[in-house]
């Protein structure tokens, strides 16, 4: 299938140390790392799934927050390219003990590694440590703020499965405010040229959202209709002081995919979701498990993304220079 990044003429450079956000990448940036999975994606199709790129690269998975996907996907990713790479947890380490996470990584500065991953509860968290680290620092997720790879790998199966970006419908369902897949999705989609509309409950949708260039509804049945691609969160009770929702079946009656709402939706709707999947609440068994569903396809092209993510920041040669 011709791909609107193929379309596209790769002139974009990888320029930075670290991966924080997609707000702050260009339109040709993001392509370039869509274009780099895309190279990658086959790799893992082999029957030796191994690369030599980032032989001699030390990678570090630093999350102080529960992961299965993009913990996993990171490891595997670094595993692949043949980098070294080290998981800790704040259990496991000195952190628990009171080191601080500069300490921390101060210290694992002095071990020369050469890519932290970092997720956190606090946003910005990222930030600061790539500000003070030689190391490049990949954003896995901070607090509500964003989480980049996630909105790559989005970008990435939209692409595989529309042919392009451009032009296309997407809503983005649920606890939009306390969402960072909502706001890296945001950022991403409207840069490539897709129509995002964010549809919750008032008490869900974070305020001034449509200064983002989404538009904005309450109503369920006005983001399906029309939509080429629903992305569905589930409440993020752990970013939540308060129960923000009268309760989980109150939420499923009126923000709930269920079979019967896909009646209203185009016949070749894509059904995303990042994960974890609550069943019954934000989308049914029925919905997450049948044919429109690309949820493990959106795991499956994490590996690849967050490949040419690795790649990319740890100073390789560019695809396109190792090809000429
Ligand atoms: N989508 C996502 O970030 O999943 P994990 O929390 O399992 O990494």
């Amino acid at each position: 299938m011709t791909t609107t990044t193929d379309a596209h003429t790769q002139t974009a450079r990888w320029t930075k140390k670290d991966l924080l956000g997609l707000r702050e990448l260009s339109a040709e940036e993001i392509r370039l790392i869509l274009h780099t999975a895309g190279s990658f994606r086959e790799i893992s199709l082999r029957p030796i799934k191994k690369v030599p790129a980032l032989r001699g690269k030390t990678v570090v998975n630093l999350f102080f927050e529960p992961s299965t996907r993009t913990r996993t996907s990171f490891e595997l990713a670094a595993k692949r390219l043949s980098a070294d790479i080290v998981n800790i947890s704040p259990q496991g380490s000195s952190l628990s003990k009171g080191e601080t996470v500069l300490d921390t990584v101060r210290n694992l500065e002095a071990l020369k590694v050469d890519v932290l991953v970092i997720r956190h509860a606090a946003a910005g968290v990222p930030h600061l440590i790539a500000r003070r680290a030689a190391a490049s620092v990949i954003n896995a997720g901070d607090g509500a703020h964003e989480h980049p790879t996630q909105a790559l790998l989005d970008l990435f199966t939209i692409q595989e499965k529309k042919g392009r970006l451009e032009g296309l419908n997407v809503s983005i369902i649920g606890d939009i405010a306390h969402s960072r897949v909502a706001r890296s999705n945001i950022w991403g989609l409207t840069k490539l040229g897709a129509r995002v509309t964010v549809c919750g409950p008032p008490t869900l949708l974070p305020a001034q959202v449509d200064q983002l260039g989404v538009a904005v509804t309450h109503e369920l049945e006005s983001a399906i209709r029309g939509a080429d691609v629903l992305m569905l969160l589930r409440i993020q009770h752990e970013r939540q002081e308060a129960m923000l929702v009268p309760s989980l079946r109150e939420f499923r009656l009126r923000y709930g995919i269920t079979h019967g709402r896909l009646s209203l939706a185009k016949p070749d709707i894509l059904i995303m979701h990042p994960g974890p999947v609550n069943r019954g609440v934000e989308i049914d068994s029925d919905v997450a498990d049948g044919p429109f569903s690309v949820i493990l396809d959106q795991v499956t092209n994490g590996l690849a993304v967050r490949m040419a993510v690795l790649y990319l920041v740890s100073g390789a040669p560019k695809v396109d220079e190792e090809e000429a």
